[in-house]
């Protein structure tokens, strides 16, 4: 079984093609927040552009619920995605219809388009045949480089892979090589570090890491959760040992043992804080961690919204080996689960 990639297509020029990005990023007055998800798509972009392929950007924002709902329209970052991609970004208030073939022939050469939010339409996340055929009706190809929503079996991300010649992006394929390369036979002392809330969500991961890792540290509100629940886990699970007064942050013991176990570690996987790290002083933990993950020589991979938000602020984003666009997609593959959008794009 092989994974069909996008540099495998000979042929590119005047194909019209649907590129699923993931540009769900936190916005404020238009101004795009956090870049990272958004330049994860340009070297295919580029790629394709540079082949006289004419391209339609799909992507969701936010949970909109099946309604067309301006607070979640792509209209608000056409022009940071343009400025970010360093690309012509031409906005279409839709993502299906005739009217997008007549864009995409109307197209100039290094023009790009940028379909409406996806999820406008309650079919998208119904996964609906018919309306999966009317998205592929358009093209002559799809590519999909947003890992981050590879759990979703959505029209956009499965549905219409399954009606066009498909392939992986050059995003999409190097985040499944990192990912393999720490989830299969990471060099050791092999060190997971989970945080966050909501312990149900980590703990399948929890799980699988305790199996191939050295140490999984768990910190954050999860740790709490842990003990409280009275979850059984193997010695190489180290639950935090002490917290802030309030119980926002880990305690500095946690802190101390957490570190010496980091600096002798060959890999390094993080997810989630290590406390409420948005709110002084309950940071303390999550930046402790993150100095000595960026101080430690071993390879280095962190995912997960919170935790590239904590690099983000931290100037931390090029201290890291990879650092991945997944948050519940990151988490899924490192668990062993399939996920559905890489799924669809293997050869058979
Ligand atoms: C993410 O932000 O993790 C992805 O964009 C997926 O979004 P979703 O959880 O709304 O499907």
């Amino acid at each position: 079984m092989e994974l069909k990639k996008i540099q495998d297509v000979s042929d590119l020029e005047n194909k019209k093609i649907l590129l699923r990005v993931d540009f769900n990023v936190a916005v404020k007055n238009d101004e795009v927040l956090e870049s990272y998800k958004i330049n994860a798509a340009r070297d295919t972009l580029k790629y394709l552009l540079n082949k006289d392929a004419k391209v339609a950007l799909v992507s969701h924002l936010g949970r909109p619920d099946g309604k067309k709902d301006p607070a979640f329209s792509l209209e608000q970052i056409a022009k940071s995605v343009g400025k970010i991609l360093g690309e012509k970004v031409i906005y279409f208030n839709d993502c299906i219809g005739k009217k997008v073939t007549v864009m995409l022939e109307n197209l100039r050469y290094g023009e790009v388009l940028l379909l409406e939010n996806i999820r406008f339409y309650p079919e998208e996340e119904q996964n609906d045949p018919a309306f999966a055929l009317n998205m592929a009706k358009n093209f002559d190809l799809y590519v999909n480089d947003a890992f981050s929503v590879c759990h979703r079996d959505q029209a956009s991300v499965t549905g219409v892979a399954k009606l066009l010649p498909s392939y992986a992006g050059f995003w999409l394929q190097k985040e499944i090589e990192n990912l393999d390369k720490i989830k299969i036979d990471p060099l050791h002392p092999a060190v997971a570090i989970i945080g966050g809330a909501k312990i149900e969500t980590k703990l399948p991961v929890i799980n699988i890491l305790e199996k191939n890792y050295d140490f999984v540290l768990v910190g954050g509100k999860i740790a709490a959760e842990a003990q409280e629940q009275k979850i059984k886990f193997s010695s190489k699970v180290v639950l935090a040992e002490d917290f802030a007064k309030d119980g926002l942050d880990i305690g500095p013991k946690a802190v101390e043992k957490y570190k010496k176990i980091i600096s002798h570690a060959k890999t390094i996987i993080w997810n989630g804080p290590m406390g409420k790290f948005e709110e002084k002083p309950y940071d303390f933990g999550t930046l402790e961690i993150l100095r000595a993950v960026i101080e430690s020589p071993a390879y280095t991979l962190v995912g997960g919204g919170e935790s590239v938000q904590v690099l983000e602020e931290n100037n931390a984003m090029d201290k890291i080996s990879f650092v991945s666009t997944g948050g519940g997609a990151m988490l899924e593959y490192l668990s062993g689960n399939k996920l559905p959008g890489i799924e669809v794009l293997y050869d058979k």
